[in-house]
């Protein structure tokens, strides 16, 4: 029996969690999987964020994936959901392919520490959200532990997301008080016990917050305090599910993930109002979920699922339509049809051939077909999905072969790990240096070990003054050619073709721009 379509769209949730290292982001995913049914056991998902503090640890880590290899995407199904959570890099120095992943979703989890409100990374990974307005939900963990007052803990968020802050649960006490939250929604206590370990806490209903049940169960004067700040709370702005779609409020829940402790109630309320699959814009119009055809984009490449093969996976992201077995769809880019079939399905731990998959969903396509980040896949129509950028590198590297003999390796896998997004790798128009340009250190350290084992190919990525990078366009070609002419032991093309200018500081190139306003100096280019 076939699916219908319509209802199978309608029931997904695509998301992603964000948040600061060490706020718990991976332990509220490993109870989110215990819930959906997807794992059996705390535990089975590793804490990658250990050892994240230095390079070789990191990538030892990022090695040995274990779970970690198909938790870059996690499907499970939870009260007649179909939910995906899409797994974002922890590390600030990999920020360009988290703000792919944020193209793939329909909305964000952002996870707080508690006692610390919002941290650097929360902040940067919002500012990510707020470009495409993603709408987001707020979990506030660590109330096992002392933490900021939760009226100051949202004036904090309030203050620094410019989001405004709507209470689904409210904490009653924290650290060595803390009782449980107050589920606003349905009205009852949930009551806390340390590392419930999947068990159900023992639940209230308090239909009445006077007539004494409230006070017989937590006591007088945690239930006035109660009483008094759920006052104060009604003075809030209610739930606008639209002013949530804009990004203008969050709805709000507290907890301890690490005590499975409020989650249940996120999860719950989140599968509710999370927003079903959303609508994508391409260069020539929008495309709804729900159209028959299919349609989709390549979001991120990720190079060795499998170790004994060294294969690459190109994840897609559905945009409209159905994906079944054995359909042809065209690589619009290079303008080929191709069969797949044997697209792949993620699970929390296992991957499985896709039988079938909806608007909504990820797919992972091996890259034989010669998928790179940024491609359209259709079933003939000619679109180009817009709104997956790279962006302009801020350190570079020239790459010194050790051994001359492996140039054309060397070549190779810098083009493809730079078509995966790990870099960006420019070839200058006069001369032979191979210049990396990338966000982070840890993008070079990953690309030299990979060049290493993958390609057998020893490099090094030797310091160049160099500090700052634009792509180049013009209107008139002519004075793109002056520029040219005048500039061309700084300009470079990379793997995509595209001029780009490289300089030494910002401030040469302000002046640059500032010397020819024909031109037009990007910070981000379309992939
Ligand atoms: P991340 O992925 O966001 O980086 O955070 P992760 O889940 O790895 O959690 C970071 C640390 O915070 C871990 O401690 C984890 O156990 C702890 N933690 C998570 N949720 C809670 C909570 O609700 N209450 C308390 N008190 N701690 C929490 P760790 O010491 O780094 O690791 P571990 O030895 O506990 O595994």
């Amino acid at each position: 029996m076939s699916l219908d379509p319509q209802q199978e769209i309608n029931r997904r949730r695509t998301f992603a969690i964000i948040s600061h290292p060490d706020a718990g982001k991976t332990t509220i995913t490993e109870k989110l999987l215990l819930f959906g049914g997807a794992i059996q056991m705390a535990g089975a998902v590793r804490g990658r964020s250990k050892d994240r503090s230095t390079t070789s640890d990191f990538l030892k880590v990022e090695q040995e994936r274990g779970i970690s290899v198909s938790s870059a995407v996690m499907s499970f199904d939870y009260k007649d959901r179909a939910v995906n959570l899409l797994d974002t890099p922890g590390h600030e120095d990999f920020s360009e392919d988290t703000y792919r992943v944020l193209t793939a979703v329909d909305s964000a989890l952002m996870v707080l520490d508690a006692a610390k409100g919002v941290e650097a990374r929360t902040q940067a990974l919002m500012d990510v959200c707020r470009l495409r307005t993603t709408p987001v939900v707020s979990f506030a963990n660590k109330l096992d532990r002392e933490a900021l007052d939760p009226f100051e803990l949202m004036e904090n968020v309030e203050e620094k997301l410019n989001i405004s802050c709507i209470p689904f649960t409210w904490p009653i006490g924290m650290g060595r008080t803390f009782e449980g939250v107050y589920d606003l929604l349905n009205k009852r206590v949930v009551f806390y016990q340390a590392a419930a370990r999947g068990k159900a806490n023992k639940q209230v209903y308090i239909d009445d917050l006077y007539d004494g049940t409230l006070d017989d169960h937590i006591g007088k004067e945690k239930a006035d305090t109660l009483r008094d700040e759920l006052e104060l709370l009604g003075a809030l702005d209610p739930f606008d599910p639209e002013a949530f779609a804009r990004g203008e409020q969050t709805p709000f829940f507290f907890g301890s993930a690490i005590n499975n402790f409020g989650v249940q109630e996120l999860l719950d309320a989140f599968v509710e109002i999370a927003p079903k699959p959303q609508a994508r814009d391409t260069l020539t119009r929008t495309v709804e979920p729900d159209e028959e055809n299919f349609t989709g984009f390549v979001f991120k490449i990720q190079a060795n699922l499998d170790k004994a093969h060294h294969d690459r996976m190109a994840f897609v992201r559905i945009t409209s339509g159905r994906y079944q077995r054995r359909m042809k769809l065209r690589h619009v880019r290079l303008g080929r049809d191709f069969t797949v079939n044997n697209a792949t399905t993620f699970l929390a731990q296992d991957r499985v051939v896709t039988e079938e998959a909806f608007a909504g969903d990820i797919i992972g396509l091996h890259t034989h077909s010669g998928l790179k980040v940024g491609d359209t896949l259709t079933q003939g129509e000619q679109l180009k999905f817009t709104g997956i950028p790279a962006f302009a590198p801020e350190l570079f590297r020239r790459a010194r072969l050790l051994d001359p003999m492996k140039s054309k390796s060397l070549v190779k896998g810098l083009e493809q790990l730079s078509e995966e997004g790990a870099a960006q790798f420019f070839r200058p128009l006069d001369g032979s240096d191979y210049i990396l340009g990338a966000l982070g250190d840890l993008q070079f350290d990953v690309i030299r070990s990979r060049l290493e084992v993958e390609y057998k190919v020893r490099a090094i990525f030797e310091p160049v003054s160099l500090g700052a990078a634009r792509w180049i366009t013009a209107e008139d070609p002519l004075v793109l050619e002056k520029f040219k002419r005048e500039n061309r032991h700084r300009l470079y093309l990379d793997i995509a073709g595209n001029l780009a200018y490289l300089v030494q500081s910002q401030w040469a190139l302000d002046y640059a721009a500032e010397q020819n306003p024909d031109l037009k100096f990007l910070s981000t280019m379309e992939i």
